[in-house]
């Protein structure tokens, strides 16, 4: 598979979502987005003790939408990192974070942060492609550099992104050889409603 055929720019991308960061949490609660409570409620159903102790990563974390319901769920040391500095501004105001890290997620061990380190790795929301901006596969790859052998990798995307010209021969295609490679262990995918009249996918992963 050519990784590199998703090759985007994730610049665009904090140019695109700065413009929106004032907006997005108003926009995303009228669109009834589930996203962040989905991710957190799936982490949560497998730390099921203990959370307050886990060490979660959250990439692309926008605003802090999944923070929030992580907080929600009694996890409380919690990463943010994202591209976009008006969104980790917002994201910073909440005051739930360890660390709020502004840093673009451009590929295998592409962010400053050390390897084997989070217990759990959540993207929600992030694989995306609007335009020419959006994440790639090798992206997934340092979501999984950074995570704990034995740490957990989350992902949602919406239904539709999945099955689009330009994911769907890439991302359950990488997924499965990630599987059949031992690199990591599928413990869940299911739909949910990622929006108002809008499926999403929901990825739940165990790094070997
Ligand atoms: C749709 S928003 C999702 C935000 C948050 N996860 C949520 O569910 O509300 C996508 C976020 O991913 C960030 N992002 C996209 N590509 C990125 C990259 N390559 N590196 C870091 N952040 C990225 C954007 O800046 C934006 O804040």
């Amino acid at each position: 598979m050519d990784e590199g055929k998703v090759a985007v720019s994730s610049c665009k991308s904090a140019l695109l979502y700065n413009e929106r960061a004032c907006s997005y949490d108003q926009e995303l609660e009228a669109k009834g987005y589930q996203g962040p409570s989905t991710a957190a409620r799936a982490l949560a159903a497998i730390f099921t003790d203990d959370r307050k102790n886990k060490v979660i990563l959250d990439i692309g974390g926008g605003t802090g939408l999944v923070g929030e319901e992580l907080k929600k769920e009694g996890f409380a040391v919690i990463d943010i990192l994202d591209s976009a500095d008006e969104m980790l501004a917002i994201a910073r105001q909440r005051c739930i974070y360890r660390n709020v890290i502004k840093a673009e997620v451009k590929g295998h061990n592409s962010t400053p942060l050390e390897g084997d380190s989070f217990d759990a790795v959540l993207g929600v929301g992030v694989i995306f492609f609007i335009g020419n901006v959006g994440f790639t596969c090798s992206d997934i790859r340092e979501m999984i550099r950074v995570t704990k052998p034995g740490g957990i990798i989350i992902m949602t995307l919406r239904t539709e992104t999945l099955y689009s010209n330009l994911y769907r021969d890439k991302l359950l295609p990488l997924f499965d050889k990630l599987q059949s490679d031992g690199v990591w262990e599928q413990l869940e995918r299911s739909q949910f409603k990622y929006m108002h009249g809008v499926e999403g996918q929901l990825f739940v992963y165990r790094k070997m």
